[in-house]
């Protein structure tokens, strides 16, 4: 296991083995009936994963332990650490319907995704709490560069020098095509004020129709709790040299606003000022920031 380094794919930095497999990627074509689920990383993909499993199986955990891996849904992207099996090839190997994560930002998206009209959840976090919990997650990733000191990753993610690029244009990609192309957007802060609300929005963006007594079946077993309990979600099937739990949790905290136990006020400032250069031609609604 080394810490991978970054290769730029169309000015957007990959870790090396996305990048050098990239063609492979780009030419993935979807089956229309295929969900993606698509986050900057740490904004809450496995909770939306867990979910959207969960409501696909109308609430029963045990059918969800079917899933193709301990994480649910493979990844577009080649997850190569070996021993992991690259996604790629566990997706060519599922049939479809499946649901498929990435990270990548809106543009680099293979274009079948869209050409068939694949149903796409988005979920964004807030930029100071996003950033809080990919520090800790570069800390103990051990495949991701590493991250250096907290001072001196804020500027690096404010420069978009972080694995899968800019937060900002990230989630201000997703946000400028949901409704062209039909992307159900989420916010983490919202899933954590009213998870059932988001649950429900979940179900109808999927044509699904559960019991309310199996909705609140999903909220409990996609509590923040439950997930850090469950081994098919909190990462710890994942072979021990990719990443290390004992230096931060893959499930660390699951809360809003933890950003403020990690940034002084002066780069808090600093932050703010930057975010609203860098946002300023969008009016996405987040949360919780300030
Ligand atoms: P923290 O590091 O702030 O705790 P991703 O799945 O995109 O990698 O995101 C991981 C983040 O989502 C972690 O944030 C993790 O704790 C949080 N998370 C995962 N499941 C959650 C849940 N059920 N409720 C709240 N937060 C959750």
């Amino acid at each position: 296991i080394c810490r991978f380094p970054l290769i730029p794919v169309r000015g957007i930095p990959l870790m090396c083995y996305i990048a050098n497999n990239w063609d492979s990627i780009w030419a993935f074509r979807p089956d229309p009936s295929d969900l993606l689920i698509a986050t900057y990383p740490k904004a809450g993909t496995t909770w939306t994963q867990e979910i959207v499993d969960l409501l696909q199986n109308n609430g029963d955990a045990e059918a969800c332990k079917r899933a193709p891996t301990p994480v649910r849904s493979p990844f577009l992207e080649i997850f190569s650490p070996p021993p992991i099996p690259s996604g790629l090839d566990q997706l060519k190997k599922t049939d479809p319907p499946r649901i498929i994560k990435t990270h990548l930002p809106l543009q680099l998206v293979p274009t079948g995704f869209w050409e068939n009209k694949c149903k796409v959840i988005y979920v964004a976090r807030n930029a100071k709490d996003n950033l809080v919990s990919y520090f800790h997650f570069d800390c103990m990733n051990l495949t991701q560069p590493e991250p250096g000191p907290w001072e001196g990753y804020i500027p690096k993610f404010m420069r978009g020098e972080l694995p899968w690029g800019s937060w900002y244009d990230h989630v201000k990609g997703y946000w400028t095509e949901r409704e062209t192309k039909n992307i159900l957007y989420l916010f983490y802060e919202d899933m954590k004020e009213n998870p059932r609300r988001e649950v429900e929005r979940i179900m109808r963006y999927l044509d699904l129709s559960v019991s309310d007594e199996v909705i609140s079946r999903i909220v409990e077993l996609t509590s923040f709790k439950n997930m850090k309990e469950n081994p098919m979600a909190n990462y710890s099937c994942v072979p021990a040299p990719v990443f290390d739990q004992s230096i931060s949790s893959f499930m660390r905290k699951g809360e809003v606003g933890d950003w403020r136990n990690h940034f002084t006020p002066e780069q808090s400032k600093m932050f703010d000022e930057d975010y609203e250069k860098q946002m300023k031609d969008v009016n996405i609604p987040f949360r919780d920031l300030i």
